[in-house]
């Protein structure tokens, strides 16, 4: 019995030319921005979310949005192990900027709450062999006010490299046009692209776009290294349940499109807030993990459980985000009780499974289903090792290709499991204790 590194044993000669497609498909990457970043999903922590734009530091010192907010960050972030799982993108959004540009017209941040500038604070920041993350808009404003970067994207985008800033959120209120804001995305990236500096690039194109109308995903990969495409998250559970509604919805769209370079962003994690409960936290823990997305945190470090703390480092689900094959995960099915499973393909043939419980009512139900049908009928054939990955990490054994595997799932929560497909020497069917469990 052997774990396979590929998929059905001896690949035939067909089998070999489509390997060797997929292998120069993933060496370059169709039409992906070519700036070498975003291999695998961004990881670290954004302030939106839980800072929003506080700039009363006078009232509220320790939530205001200042450097020294950011400085506390870096320091958790290695003190507590965040880095080291990889959380390594620290995040400003909205709302650092002063409330003018300076006499060249550059950008500068707020004076009275930023006092050592950007490039001191990258400094800080790249000494805990951390990254740095900044915000801009597209448009005239930013969403909360500040100056936009219409007109300014080269001196920005110049701006931003030279003060050593790593990675740029791009919003889009304030957009003008649906031309001006497509013009001003692609502006950017290629301003981005000529200071030299490498610059994760993160977009809202899509977001703003989509009312109006149908994004090209193939063209807005081109330019972007991840993208917004559902409205702001915000701290309850409708909120978790809506973007998931939205992202399987549009699933066929959102999937074909996701990859190394370029992800779907159904925006930050909220784990370790006030407003899900345990069960909503490790399905947001487990659905972006499915879903390929960048885990960026917005939550306070220096309050949170070691609960919240551990499911935010859980370095197998971490896994599963990172997997390096890059392939987003989407729902297959969705039954009349409200459970959902979902598959996530990974490498070396392995799946990713979730099995979600949307009742609200109730309490614990159980869940069986066929693992016949799991990655094309080909993630447990002829058998398959499944671990548990959330809620708790168990092994679930050994399970051949015909068996139903029951598990029981928490009111709105998930259980989190991956399948590793096993080359049975023997008869599946003999002697060993695969089955039902
Ligand atoms: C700029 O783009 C070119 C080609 O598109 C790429 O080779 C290069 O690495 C990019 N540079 C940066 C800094 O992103
Ligand atoms: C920004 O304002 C100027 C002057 O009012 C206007 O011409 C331009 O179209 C605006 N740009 C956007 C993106 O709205
Ligand atoms: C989408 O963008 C790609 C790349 O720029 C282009 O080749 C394609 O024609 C566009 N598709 C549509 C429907 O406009
Ligand atoms: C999704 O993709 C299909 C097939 O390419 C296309 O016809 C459809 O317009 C797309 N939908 C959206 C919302 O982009």
């Amino acid at each position: 019995m052997a774990v396979r590194g590929n998929r059905r044993g001896a690949p035939s000669r067909v089998g070999l030319t489509a390997l060797l497609a997929v292998a120069l498909e993933l060496a370059c990457p169709a039409g992906a921005l070519e700036n070498g970043l975003a291999r695998t999903p961004p990881m670290g922590w954004l302030h939106w979310e839980r800072f929003l734009c506080q700039t009363d530091c006078a009232q509220e010192p320790r939530q205001c949005i200042s450097e020294k907010l950011f400085m506390q960050m870096a320091d958790l972030m290695v003190s507590e192990g965040w880095r080291d799982v990889g959380y390594q993108y620290l995040c400003i959004d909205d709302c650092w900027m002063a409330p003018n540009r300076d006499k060249q017209g550059r950008l500068q941040p707020d004076p009275k709450r930023f006092p050592s500038g950007i490039g001191k604070l990258a400094d800080y920041v790249h000494s805990k062999g951390l990254k740095l993350g900044i915000y801009a808009d597209v448009g005239n404003k930013t969403c909360a006010g500040f100056p936009g970067s219409y007109g300014y994207y080269e001196l920005d985008a110049a701006t931003f490299a030279s003060w050593g800033v790593d990675l740029l959120k791009f919003d889009g209120c304030y957009y003008g046009t649906l031309e001006l804001l497509a013009e001003g995305y692609k502006t950017m990236s290629r301003a981005l692209n000529k200071t030299g500096r490498s610059i994760v690039y993160s977009c809202e194109w899509p977001l703003y776009q989509k009312p109006m109308q149908k994004p090209n995903y193939t063209e807005i990969k081109q330019y972007c290294n991840y993208w917004r495409n559902f409205a702001d998250i915000y701290d309850a559970w409708k909120s978790i349940k809506n973007i998931l509604d939205m992202t399987s919805f549009y699933q066929d769209n959102l999937t074909a499109i996701a990859g190394p370079g370029g992800w779907n962003d159904p925006d930050m994690l909220v784990i370790g807030n006030f407003g899900l409960s345990w069960d909503q936290q490790i399905t947001q823990m487990a659905l972006w993990a499915m879903m390929a997305a960048p885990l960026l945190m917005s939550n306070d470090l220096r309050h949170i459980s070691p609960a919240s703390k551990a499911l935010l480092q859980n370095k197998e689900v971490i896994a599963i985000n990172q997997d390096p094959l890059g392939k987003q995960g989407y729902r297959i099915t969705k039954d009349s009780r409200g459970f959902e499973l979902w598959e996530r393909p990974l490498s070396d043939g392995a799946y990713a499974i979730a099995i979600m419980n949307r009742q609200e009512i109730g309490g614990p139900q159980a869940y069986s289903f066929s693992l016949t049908f799991l990655g094309n009928g080909l993630a447990c054939n002829p058998a398959c090792s499944i671990q548990q990955i959330l809620p708790t990490s168990r092994h679930l054994g050994l399970h051949n290709w015909v068996s139903f595997l029951k598990v029981v799932v928490n009111p709105t929560g998930t259980v989190l499991l991956k399948i590793v497909v096993i080359e049975e020497k023997r008869d599946v069917s003999g002697s060993h204790s695969l089955g039902v469990l």
